[in-house]
This record gives structure tokens, C-alpha cells and sequence, in this order.
């Protein structure tokens, strides 16, 4: 159903009150409303209503069978939306949230199937935004929401690219400004021991490692002893337009090497070449490569600033009509692996280093 989209401007750290109220009254009404956290845009809708939560999927063009994480303004509403909670996720609860860490706990009867795609668990987390936390408390219930963009597409850090894609798809989008880490939530399976990481994010395995002291990783998540790997063997997913060529090395010599060789022969073809690169790079290739599309990310010394430019990176060389992509590896350390992660979703080609 076609309608008009409004974008509300609200204060990202003190949420004015009608605004937020207004946000509410949709949420109540079975719509749906797109809201930042501090990870990446949401787009919410009442957890416990089926047909609110169908239309987050309609919106999106999202599959069933693809579960969507359960939002709360506080740890002491677990009870509202789980059942046999072990004591580890109050624990995780108390030390990380309101944060970028999702829990996996067995679901409850009052969370509808098609939240949690037919499974009988169900993704928690309290994010750290002033705006997704008002915007729950007012509406009175968890609210249901994957991050507000395109199914497949790159995840929305900024109004904006909400906008982008869902114009004329909701109703509302509150825009409290670009978020802060700029890659989504970390996802960990709670229901066994050790407790799994399922999609690496903004708490690293680090900090869930010293916590844990034991802490899994999905296997596939593993991917540095894997060889060349090819177009179309990894999951499609957070993928600008543009075809992304990424060098699975962070060192800056080999790197510069590879894109020279690149640059004569593989894509030699290609029309509008853009590349995603540390400020360290910038002056190199300023110098060899005059007419490429440049985007710095930040300086290679602070990952925080590369996850939380990444998205708006990509998508604005979607919106430079950029044809191929060039980008190399952060490692995977700390938020280093979040992006790996999804450069590997993202990636056309990913290109094993020498
Ligand atoms: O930072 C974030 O997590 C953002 C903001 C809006 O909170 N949300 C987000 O949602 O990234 P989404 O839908 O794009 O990703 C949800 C992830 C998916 O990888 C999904 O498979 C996983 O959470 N997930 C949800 N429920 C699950 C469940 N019951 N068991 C295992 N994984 C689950
Ligand atoms: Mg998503």
C-alpha cells in the first residue's frame, strides 16, 4: 500500500515528548515506525501484534523465514517476551545493555510465530539510544524491528537512507541524526553453554570472551582459512548495488599491488571505479589514480570510526553510480570482525591475499 512518508527530526539525546508520543500512537495503531539506535535504524512495530509485525515484512520485502530481534527499554521486561531465561542472560543483560548485544532465550506465548520466523526462540536486546528506548516505553510494548532498509540492502545509519528505501512503504521515520557504531548488533545464542555467537557486531568476542570466560562462534563465521572464495557462494546480503571487489588483507602495500593489477585487468571494463579507503590511503591514491571515486573512512588506527562510516560509504557510492568497489580487510579484532563479516555478505568477489 502506497502512503506518504513523514520524517520527523528529534532529539537524539533528549527526545521531545509530542514527538515521541505521536511515534507511540502509530505503534499502538498496529503500524510500523522506523527509529535509530545505536547501532543501525530499526523499523518497529508492536511485538506482540502478528499483523503490525507483517507489515515490517511487507515494508522490507523481507522473507518469513528470517526472525526479527525483539527491542525492550529494559532487562526487567525479559519476562514479558521469554521463558526459562538462564542466569547467564541477566547477567550479560546487566553488564552489556542497554547495548549492541542480542540475546537468543526460548520465546514466550505472547510473542506471535511470525517474529521469530516459526522458531521457538527469540532474539532480545535494550538498545542504547534515547530515542528507541522513549519511543518502547511509550508505545508500552517490546517492539519488533530489523534494521529499516531494503531486504539484502545495506543497512541504513542515518534518515536518510531510511528514506531511501522505504519512502512511501511506512508512515513515519524518526530522524535523531546518524548513529553511532554504525554496524548492527552482536547476535548470541544463549540457549546452550557456551552461549554462541551467531553474527559478530558492536560487542566484540573479546569483551564476551573475558565475560564468559568460554564463548562460541558459528562455524561458517570462520572464514579466514577458507580459500578464493567466488561470486555467489556466501549469502547475499548487505550489498550495495555496485559490485564489491574485497581484498582479504589489511596490509597496505600488498593491497595497493593488487588494485594496480586490478585496475589493468579485471575490471578494465569497468566505467566508474570507486574505492572505500583509510585516510592513510588517501594521498597514494590521489596521486596514481586522479579520476577514481574516493571515500576515506576514517584512519586505519580507529575501527570505531571506519564501522561507523561504512554503510553511508557504500551507499554513497551507490548514489555515485560507482560500477565496481574496491575495499580491504580490517582484521578481526574487536569491531574489525563485524565488518569482515559483512564484507564477505556484501562482497562480489572476495579476493584471498598472496
Ligand atoms: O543492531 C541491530 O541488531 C539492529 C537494530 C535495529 O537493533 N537490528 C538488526 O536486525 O540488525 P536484523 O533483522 O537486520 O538482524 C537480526 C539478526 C538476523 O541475523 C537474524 O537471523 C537474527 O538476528 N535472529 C533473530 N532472531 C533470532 C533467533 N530466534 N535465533 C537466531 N537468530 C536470530
Ligand atoms: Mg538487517
Amino acid at each position: 500500500m502506497k502512503q506518504k512518508t513523514t520524517i520527523l527530526p528529534v532529539n537524539a539525546l533528549a527526545p521531545e515528548r509530542e514527538i515521541i508520543e505521536q511515534a507511540a500512537r502509530l505503534i499502538q495503531g498496529g503500524q510500523v515506525v522506523a527509529f535509530p539506535t545505536e547501532t543501525v535504524y530499526g523499523l518497529g512495530a508492536n511485538a506482540f501484534d502478528a499483523a503490525a509485525v507483517a507489515r515490517i515484512f511487507s515494508a522490507k520485502g523481507r522473507p518469513a523465514n528470517d526472525p526479527l530481534i525483539v527491542h525492550l527499554c529494559a532487562a526487567r521486561d525479559l519476562s514479558k517476551v521469554a521463558v526459562d531465561i538462564p542466569k547467564i542472560v541477566f547477567q550479560l543483560g546487566e553488564k552489556f545493555w542497554p547495548g549492541p548485544l542480542t540475546l537468543v532465550v526460548p520465546k514466550a506465548q505472547s510473542i506471535p510465530a511470525n517474529v521469530t520466523a516459526g522458531m521457538d526462540t527469540v532474539a532480545v536486546r535494550v538498545p542504547n539510544h534515547a530515542v528507541a528506548l522513549a519511543l518502547i516505553q511509550a508505545s508500552r510494548v517490546p517492539l519488533a524491528a530489523p534494521s529499516a532498509n531494503k531486504f539484502s540492502g545495506v543497512s541504513p545509519t542515518n534518515a536518510r537512507h531510511v528514506y531511501q528505501d522505504l519512502k512511501n512503504k511506512i508512515p513515519l521515520i524518526l530522524d535523531g541524526g546518524s548513529t553511532s557504531i554504525g554496524v548492527e548488533s552482536t547476535v548470541l545464542d544463549c540457549t546452550n553453554w557456551p552461549p554462541q555467537v551467531l553474527r559478530p557486531g558492536g560487542v566484540s568476542i573479546e569483551e564476551l570472551r573475558l565475560f564468559l570466560g568460554d564463548v562460541s562462534v558459528y562455524e561458517k563465521l570462520d572464514k579466514e582459512n577458507q580459500p578464493v572464495l567466488s561470486p555467489g557462494m556466501l549469502d547475499k546480503h548487505y550489498s550495495p548495488r555496485a559490485r564489491l571487489y574485497y581484498y582479504l588483507s589489511t596490509d597496505p602495500q600488498n593491497y595497493r599491488s593488487f588494485f594496480t593489477n586490478s585496475f589493468q585487468n579485471e575490471v578494465s571494463d569497468c566505467q566508474n571505479i570507486g574505492v572505500l579507503i583509510v585516510q592513510e590511503d588517501l594521498p597514494w591514491f590521489e596521486e596514481h589514480y586522479p579520476a577514481l571515486v574516493k571515500i576515506s573512512l576514517g584512519s586505519r588506527e580507529n575501527l570505531d570510526q571506519i564501522a561507523s562510516n561504512l554503510y553511508a560509504g557504500l551507499r554513497e557510492m551507490d548514489e555515485k553510480n560507482v560500477g565496481c568497489i574496491f575495499m580491504h580487510d580490517f582484521g578481526a579484532q574487536g569491531l574489525g570482525l563485524a565488518i569482515r563479516d559483512r564484507l564477505m555478505r556484501a562482497a562480489y568477489q572476495v579476493i584471498q591475499a598472496e
